[in-house]
């Protein structure tokens, strides 16, 4: 329900239009005062009367209801206090009539988000820091589909550059096809590794010569190149499948090759391309920033060149509503840049493209993988979490069925809540044993609170209990859960207007305290009267369908029982 055009519907202020009246109200941050408030003072002046008067008037004049219970003036501000039964029909009714689709909308119908996130490297396996764009683009792709917007999950491969050279040179001279094919993404990448520590002259001079070969399309090079390319892909996918990440296009870098001319011959034509020592470049000294270099001075492109004509691609593949780039803040230069020559190009959607920036992810000191040195392997840390939470939970419930598919979702569910819980801009330090502490504000807790509030529903299934449409004057614990389940779509709508899905990792922690408060202090099975009892039953299945639908927003599952 609408609150705010629901009281402006039923208030007349002279001069002041509804909709400007809707907007004016706000949610008081002590709510023992009322669920709403109008703010009175900024109508004095139109009225010529003071704002204790105005809303003296205006709440002698409120025609109370059952959705709005009362209208109180105080000090200048209208007060309206909500109907406690009225709020908990309509929002257990509509948990029940929409079930998994619950916080879901059509606001975005017929408008297309592009999310170019997780953009992988070939031949470079993930490391700790892949998680945030990883988690965060999939969490921003389910919670834009939720919202009934079109999204487009774009993977732009880093498929393109001299680095395959070198790692052909490498693999010519060092590598083994079988032991590749069985060490997969770590062999090839140790081959590189190697590579950047001892070549000779001669080896740089044979890879820049696989660099031309791959671009003139020789047939052996280009199979080596897709070799790695499959091998790459197929470790990323695992991982993919373990986070439920999926994309709908994986065009990457190498597919703009042949669509930057255009581009670029448009810059020229707009007066935008100067030489600068050689390099063909767009100035952007007037804008504070270092130029945009499109060719370097021996004619090669670039990340950026590429990125230029990706864009262009996307808006005229997608004609995207908004087009985002899920990656790390280290890139807040190239994304500027890039969107102000798109828009000095003239370019109206240049407005429409967002970097979405996130800030660095590292384990706890001590915690770090023990397969390479400095580097963290995402895989590493979660299989590591996976096979802790399978400790603890064998250790708190040794009766359990399916105890390893839980601890995945209970593994996984850490790691990708860890990455999702912060505003995506700060820095994270990742620990194992607060990811999965059962009491704070973890996944587990609420995934925890979900498997008990499964368990007493299926208690009083299996004692025939129904508690189809119960609905009641809810009591404070209760109503304070009751106001947080109705407060979960517009949770979703801020979480995809701000890019932000840690408001739902948050809202979702939240909702799950109060529903363990409302559960240790009212009886459940143990109420007075059996239309209580189904009342809080009622309540109880409506918050596991919106903790699950939340924690599902974020790619992260539900277990029946823990
Ligand atoms: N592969 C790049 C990297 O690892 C990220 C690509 C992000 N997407 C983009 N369109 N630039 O830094």
């Amino acid at each position: 329900m609408d609150y705010k055009a629901y009281i402006s519907e039923r208030l007349s202020v002279e001069g002041v239009s509804k909709e400007e009246i809707a907007s004016s109200i706000v949610v008081p941050p002590d709510t023992s005062m009322g669920d709403f408030a109008l703010p009175c003072f900024k109508f004095a002046k139109v009225l010529r009367k003071s704002p204790v008067l105005i809303a003296e008037a205006l709440a002698a004049s409120y025609p109370a209801d059952e959705v709005i219970e009362k209208a109180v003036a105080v000090n200048g501000y209208l007060n309206f206090q909500v109907s406690r039964k009225g709020l908990a029909k309509e929002t257990l009714d509509r948990i029940y009539e929409e079930k998994s689709s619950y916080g879901s909308s059509d606001m975005g119908v017929g408008k297309t988000v592009c999310i170019d996130y997780s953009s992988v490297n070939i031949a470079k396996p993930f490391h700790i820091g892949h998680l945030s764009t990883t988690v965060l683009g999939g969490a921003l792709y389910r919670i834009f589909s939720f919202l009934g917007f079109k999204a487009v999950g774009i993977n732009h491969l880093g498929d393109y550059g001299t680095q395959f050279g070198k790692l052909i040179s490498a693999y010519k001279h060092w590598g083994d096809r079988e032991e590749v094919e069985k060490g997969g993404i770590h062999a090839i990448n140790d081959l590189y590794v190697r590579f950047t520590k001892e070549a000779t002259e001669e080896m740089e001079a044979e890879a820049r010569e696989y660099f031309r070969l791959i671009e003139s399309g020789d047939k052996e090079a280009n199979d080596l190149f897709e070799w790695f390319k499959s091998l790459t892909m197929a470790y990323v996918q695992k991982i993919y499948g373990r986070l439920h990440i999926t994309f709908d296009s994986y065009a990457g870098e190498r597919f703009y090759i042949d669509k930057m001319q255009p581009v670029v011959d448009e810059l020229k034509a707009k007066g935008l391309l100067t030489e600068s020592r050689g390099a063909q470049v767009v100035d952007l000294e007037p804008y504070g920033m270092p130029p945009f270099i499109v060719f370097r001075s021996d004619g090669a492109s670039l990340y950026a060149t590429r990125d230029l004509a990706a864009a262009f691609y996307r808006k005229k593949t997608y004609d995207f509503y908004k087009c985002l780039y899920v990656v790390a803040y280290q890139q807040n230069l190239h994304f500027k840049q890039l969107f102000k020559v798109i828009e000095l190009m003239g370019e109206p959607w240049a407005k429409d493209l967002v970097h979405v920036a996130y800030g660095m992810v590292s384990l706890e000191e001590g915690a770090m993988s023990t397969r390479k040195g400095n580097v963290v392997w995402l895989e590493d840390v979660i299989s590591r979490c996976v096979e802790k939470a399978l400790a603890i939970i064998s250790e708190k419930n040794p009766e359990l069925e399916n105890k390893q598919a839980v601890a995945e979702k209970v593994g996984v569910g850490a790691v990708v809540f860890g990455a999702l819980y912060n505003s995506k801009i700060k820095d994270i330090v990742f620990s194992y044993d607060k990811a999965l502490n059962f009491d704070g504000e973890t996944s587990v807790y609420v995934q925890y609170t979900c498997a008990r509030a499964n368990s007493v529903l299926e208690k009083a299934r299996a004692a025939g209990i129904s508690w189809e449409g119960a609905v009641m004057q809810p009591c404070a614990q209760e109503f304070e859960l009751v106001k947080a389940l109705s407060e979960f779509p517009e949770t979703v709508k801020a979480a995809a207007s701000a890019y932000e899905p840690s408001l739902i990792a948050r809202y979702a922690v939240s909702t799950a305290q109060k529903f363990n408060k409302f559960y240790i202090d009212c009886k459940i099975m143990g109420a007075d009267s059996d239309m209580v009892r189904a009342f809080r039953l009622r309540l109880t299945e409506a918050t596991l369908l919106t903790l699950t639908n939340a924690l599902g927003l974020l790619g992260i599952g539900v277990p029946e029982k823990m």
